[in-house]
Parts: C-alpha cells; structure tokens; sequence
C-alpha cells in the first residue's frame, strides 16, 4: 500500500484537530450522542440486565447443584428418587419466560414506536441520502446542495433544536446506513424509499460504514457526519451554494472538460454535468476521497485518478488515457474547487 495512505489514521486526526473538529471515536455505540441512539441503547442496556440475570440465576443453581450434590465416599450407589409432573415447577418455568419475553417486546414496541413515530418539525433539515456502490450522495433539496460521503448537519441542543430527517434510496443495490452513535441502523433499499432522523447533540466527526453487504468495496463505503454549530452549519452550507470558481484560461479546466471525467461528474457552473459518480463541484471542502480513511489532498487524489482500480478494486470509475501532464493540471484544477 502506498505510504501515504498507510498513514491516513495518524493525518486525519491531524487534520481534524487543525480543522478544530473532535472525532468521534467509531462504532462506541455505548456513547449514544443522538436521542435515537440513546433509546436503543437504553433498551438494549434493559435487555442486557435481564438476559444477565436468567444467566446468572440460571448458571449459578446449575454450579449449586453440580457442587452440592456431587459423588461423595460413602454415597449410595442407587439411582436418587425420580421427580415427574410438579405443577407448580412446570408453572413456574413456564410463566416466568412468558412474562420476560412479554417485557421485552413491550419495551421494543415502545422503543420502536418512539423513535419511528417521531413528529418531524416543520423546520427540520431534509437530507436524501442514496447509496452507490460504492459511496454516499447526500443531496439537500431545500438548499440545492448535492455532496458526497461527509454529511454536515447542524447541531441540535435542547436551547435550539434541529432536527435532521434522512430519506434513503438506493441507486443500485441494498445498503446499510448506519452511524452507531446517532442512531440505528437503516436498510437502504433499491425501489424503496425509508427515512430515519437524527438530532446530535455533540459537535465534531462521527464515523459510521455501509452496514449491508453489497459487493467488493462494501467495507469502503464509510459515512462521515460532520456536526457543525449551527452558525458553522450556515457557513457550510454559503460555501457549497457558490459556484465553483472558475476561469476559462485555467489549463487545468480546460483539461478537466476535455477529459472523459465530466460524463460522470458535476462542477457547477461549467459543463461537467455527469450524475454517476460523486458531484466535485466542493471536492476540497471534504476530508476523505474514496469513500474511506484516504485524506483528501492532491498527492492521494492523483494516486486514485491515475489507477482507480489498485486503490479500490472492483469500483465504477474507469481508468482515463491521461498523460502525466494532463494528470498533473486536472489535479490542479480539482484542488481548486474549495
Ligand atoms: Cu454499501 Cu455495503
């Protein structure tokens, strides 16, 4: 692997403490920072503690009873006294199973209800996330914005709430939206439409990954969603509206739209219109390329235009007949797009 990318890890925590971002810490579902995640962690700590306990109860008479009534010297030889049809023992480890499986769908069908019945505030964020193998388009109907793999959503505190609401779609086949920390997961199905939300109460990055298994580059289909402030959110949301800066007599442009790049990808505001791949009108102002740990910076995005395949096998975006030169201006010019 290239030794650039070898030390994504150890530069993307760099990079977000410069950015001033906190990182949150992958899959640490036990720290629920979202009111859905926290619902689904509170029951699955409810069914932890019974499911614990039977054990426990359950482990500990058969210890007892293994200990207690062992072979000792001396001990009769004969079969002990057989036991057949006590009711009450039949009642008893009937009931009990009965009345814990009753508690434990009740409070899912409560957990459930809570979280997918939730009104949605007529100020809430709408974002609509489509799964692609392999990456992650989020478009903001309302804004106009259309970006790729780094979701920003403003944060939500009780002084001012801001709900975000999710609908996901498939461009090709299922996928799994999931970020342990702001809620559960969500199947992303093709020719189906399902919605979740989310109301983060921490700033900062939270990791989340493709939770449904769909084809090779299933475990580089990363989620990264940046909590901002919500006058932070704001800014964001000015810089992605503005169009790319563009100049005509930039030769790196113009070897961006001669190239084949422009039939899968969009710039706003030139005529690189493509809906395939990811929308790079903003490509600078995210982390990561690839869906994944690659940092975004013009060295890693050479790497990927000049061989996409070695970096992530099996992926959509074809090899393109450029010449070092050419290489070298169209990543100039992509660095460009703040
Ligand atoms: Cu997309 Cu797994």
């Amino acid at each position: 692997m290239n030794p650039v990318l070898r030390v994504s890890g150890g530069f993307l925590f760099f990079a977000n403490l410069l950015a001033g971002q906190t990182m949150h810490p992958s899959g640490n579902m036990f720290r629920p920072l979202a009111t859905p995640a926290r619902l689904v962690s509170e029951l699955s700590e409810l069914t932890v503690v019974i499911c614990l306990s039977v054990f426990v109860i359950v482990a500990g008479l058969l210890a007892y009873a293994v200990i207690r009534f062992a072979y000792r010297e001396g001990d009769s030889r004969s079969e002990p006294a057989q036991v057949y049809g006590s009711n009450q023992v039949e009642i008893a480890w009937t009931v009990i199973p009965i009345l814990i499986v009753f508690v434990l769908s009740m409070a899912t069908a409560r957990i459930t209800s809570a979280v997918q019945n939730q009104p949605i505030p007529k100020d809430a964020l709408y974002v609509t996330v489509i799964g692609h193998q392999w990456w992650w388009e989020f478009q903001y109907p309302d804004l106009k914005i259309t970006t790729a793999n780094e979701l920003h959503v403003p944060l939500s505190s009780t002084a001012q709430p801001h709900m975000t609401s999710l609908t996901l779609k498939s461009a090709d086949v299922s996928h799994g939206f999931w970020i342990p920390q702001l809620a559960g997961k969500t199947d992303v199905i093709p020719n189906r439409t399902n919605t979740m939300w989310i109301d983060p109460h921490e700033t900062g990055i939270y990791l989340g990954n493709c939770s449904e298994y769909c084809g090779t580059q299933h475990a580089k289909m990363e989620i990264r969603v940046v909590v901002d402030t919500p006058e932070d959110f704001q800014k964001w949301v000015e810089r992605q509206r503005a169009t790319a800066a563009t100049s005509d007599a930039d030769a790196g442009q113009q070897a961006f739209l001669s190239s084949p790049c422009i039939v899968c990808h969009t710039v706003n505001g030139t005529a690189a219109m493509g809906a395939i791949g990811p929308d790079l009108t903003h490509l600078m102002s995210r982390y990561t390329i690839l869906a994944a740990e690659t940092p975004n910076n013009a060295a890693n995005l050479r790497d990927w235009i000049k061989d996409p395949q070695h970096l992530k096998p099996g992926n959509k975006m074809p090899t393109a007949p450029l010449s070092d030169r050419q290489l070298d201006q169209i990543v100039a010019y992509l660095t460009t797009l703040k």
